[in-house]
């Protein structure tokens, strides 16, 4: 690898394996890699503890006036060998990963005002380059100049089924059939909002993981990585 670094963004439907691959690339190449789904996770849980979610539904006015009082960052964790999310300086890193939160983030996730206040943050992280960031509007929105976009997708019920053992290994109790109806209840609210939906960047990159292994994955996503940094003009 040479010492040019670039923006990688990765986007793509739930559960499809966007933060494995992006982990794994970051390592790779020495570069940060963030969650910015953690970040929309962390606001719901915010909402959730504060009672700003009534019958499912965020209470957006009210959740829009405590954005300011929301500080969300990340910490290394060198026994993962990741970033912990950390929501007003506690770990969350667990609870963000909950059945409940993956139940309420998509409507917190539609809110505009959410989304600025997130894609501000995401753009400050990445202005050094040499980042992995992962979500839905990373391409389109965050990073609309990156020099990798890749586009993830796989079938609904391989990803359901991924989601599933992860949880499962975690000792989270699941069910198949909530898992797969979360998935395609979330890929619906995230194509359909109004503010930045979710859909593959003009000039970004199709990967169709269903049947890749993730060494696979990161093996065909570090030559894309190698084709752009290793281009005379770039
Ligand atoms: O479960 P999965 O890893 O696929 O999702 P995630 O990346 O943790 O994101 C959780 C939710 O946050 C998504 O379903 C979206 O509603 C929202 N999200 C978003 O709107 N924009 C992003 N850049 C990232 C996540």
């Amino acid at each position: 690898m040479t010492g040019k670094k670039i923006i990688v963004a990765v986007d793509g439907h739930s559960s499809c394996g966007k933060s494995t691959l992006s982990q794994q690339l970051a390592a790779k190449l020495g570069y940060t890699y963030i969650d910015s789904g953690a970040m929309y996770r962390a606001v719901t849980l915010y909402a959730l503890k504060n009672g700003l979610i009534l019958s499912g539904k965020p209470d957006k006015n009210k959740l829009i006036a405590h954005l300011p009082s929301i500080s969300i960052t990340f910490r290394y964790n060198p026994a993962e060998q990741k970033s912990d999310t950390l929501l007003n300086g506690e770990n969350v890193e667990k609870a963000i990963r909950e059945p409940i939160v993956s139940n309420h983030v998509s409507p917190v996730a539609a809110i505009k005002e959410v989304r600025n206040a997130m894609v501000k943050i995401q753009q400050k992280l990445g202005r050094n380059k040499g980042i992995v960031m992962d979500g839905r509007d990373i391409g389109t929105v965050v990073y609309p100049h990156a020099e990798l976009k890749i586009f993830m997708t796989a079938s609904p019920d391989i990803r359901a089924r991924r989601r599933y053992d992860e949880l499962k290994n975690k000792g989270i109790e699941v069910t198949y059939d909530e898992i797969r109806q979360n998935v395609e209840q979330r890929d619906h609210i995230d194509q359909n909002r109004e503010t930045s939906p979710l859909k593959k960047a003009d000039d970004a990159v199709v990967l169709d993981n269903s049947h890749m292994t993730p060494d696979e994955q990161l093996q065909w996503a570090i030559k894309k990585v190698n084709e752009i940094i290793t281009k005379d003009d770039y």
